[in-house]
């Protein structure tokens, strides 16, 4: 049995709790868990009697000594607090994003190379659609040939002013680090550079639009692979928004819409379409030439609908560390550090008013973003 303890049990954090206190996560027991807010430990303590709750969390490492833990506080102390328990050989599930700059996250990453006795996991719970990872498999297979371009639009995670004055940390530099890019579509970035990889350069314009915050809600950028392009664009303030990723190849074309793929493929390389046309053009060509594939992910809607998507991703976590196989994780945790150099490059190329290279500079988006932090105290 892997004794557990969770950090930050908010909204997230609180969720993870009760899913271990439920039994939904196998071969797992809640030992601990620790809030900076007195007022959340105390209403956790007092529904879940059988596990010591903490308001200081190096009382909690050294007195419930966990084998595990789980991170979900805001952004900022990510880092911190993972280094402390992966430095007493403590495994750590991190919630998503591995921390708010790349620069952090390489130090993070180094305590937990430094710990190879601990799993470090991150929490990028879509990769536990079952759609994402059929297309992967389509991806890797070859099927869909030479890629040739992507786009991924992400406007269905809409957030209203009431959500943001709910206060917090929420929706600024100082406190979360970024907006939408950094809390929503860390999600979407991930999935992305894990089906497609990673781009080389990245040129993006971010905007604040219809909210009263000082971070992005509107993003349109444009990433540059050797071989590709492909068009990001998300926001969390237009109604009713969708979530579409689309993926052309020499071979085919995939189309997913959250828990649906639709695949058309060629019967041939469209070189040899080419090669082979008597017409001038004519895409009537289009059903002698395509095959057309759906693909549901319906049922692992449905699970995901009991206990949330992340539930599988702490089931993932523990059994990974009962048998001591980081293989066994859907995303290490350093693999935090793809959509958040993605992210980073998105905000510099933004504040740059140019295209940046992908990976960034660490240095200069630590300062970069300590200019804006200045700038937003101003505002407030
Ligand atoms: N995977 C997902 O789908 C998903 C969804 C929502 C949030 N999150 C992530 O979960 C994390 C928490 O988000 P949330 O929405 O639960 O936030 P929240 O504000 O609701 O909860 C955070 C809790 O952490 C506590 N806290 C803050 N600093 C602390 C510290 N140093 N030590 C102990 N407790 C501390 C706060 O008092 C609060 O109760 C973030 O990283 C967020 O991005 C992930």
């Amino acid at each position: 049995m892997i004794r557990v303890a969770v950090v930050g049990i908010g909204r997230m954090g609180g969720k993870h709790a009760s899913n271990f206190c439920k039994g939904a996560v196998a071969n797992a027991k809640l030992v601990a868990v620790c809030d900076t807010d007195a007022a959340v430990a105390d209403a956790f303590g007092k529904k879940h009697a059988h596990v010591a709750v903490y308001t200081d969390f190096d009382k909690m490492l050294s007195d419930a000594k966990p084998d595990a833990l789980v991170v979900a506080t805001p952004h900022y102390s990510h880092s911190a607090l993972a280094k402390k328990a992966l430095e007493k050989g403590i495994s750590v599930l991190v919630e998503k994003p591995i921390t708010v700059t790349v620069k952090d996250a390489q130090s993070l990453i180094e305590t937990a190379k430094a710990h190879p006795e601990a799993i470090f996991a991150i929490m990028y719970n879509q990769r536990s659609n079952c759609i994402y990872a059929r297309a992967k498999k389509i991806i890797e297979s070859g099927r869909l040939g030479d890629l040739q371009r992507a786009s991924f639009t992400v406007t269905d995670w809409y957030r209203t002013q009431y959500y943001y004055n709910m206060g917090g940390w929420r929706a600024s530099w100082s406190g979360e680090g970024g907006g939408t890019l950094i809390n929503q579509c860390v999600h979407q970035l991930d999935i992305l550079q894990w089906l497609l990889g990673m781009p080389e350069r990245i040129v993006a314009r971010c905007k604040t639009s219809g909210r009263n915050i000082t971070t992005e809600n509107d993003v349109t950028a444009l990433f540059l692979y050797k071989d590709f392009d492909c068009v990001f664009t998300a926001s969390t303030h237009e109604l009713p928004g969708e979530n579409r990723l689309v993926i052309v190849g020499s071979k085919g074309t995939l189309t997913i819409t959250r828990h649906k793929a639709v695949c058309k493929f060629l019967r041939m390389d469209e070189k040899e379409v080419n090669a082979r046309a008597t017409r001038d053009y004519g895409n009537r060509a289009d059903k002698k030439y395509t095959k057309k594939s759906m693909y549901y992910g319906l049922k692992g809607y449905l699970t995901d609908a009991l206990y949330g998507q992340q539930c599988n991703i702490l089931r993932d976590f523990v059994n990974a560390v009962e048998k001591k196989d980081r293989t066994l994780l859907r995303a290490r945790g350093e693999e935090g550090l793809n959509a958040l150099n993605i992210i980073n490059a998105i905000n510099m190329s933004a504040w740059k008013g140019c295209e940046v290279k992908v990976p960034v500079d660490p240095d200069e988006y630590e300062k970069m973003l300590a200019e804006k932090i200045e700038s937003e105290k101003k505002i407030k």
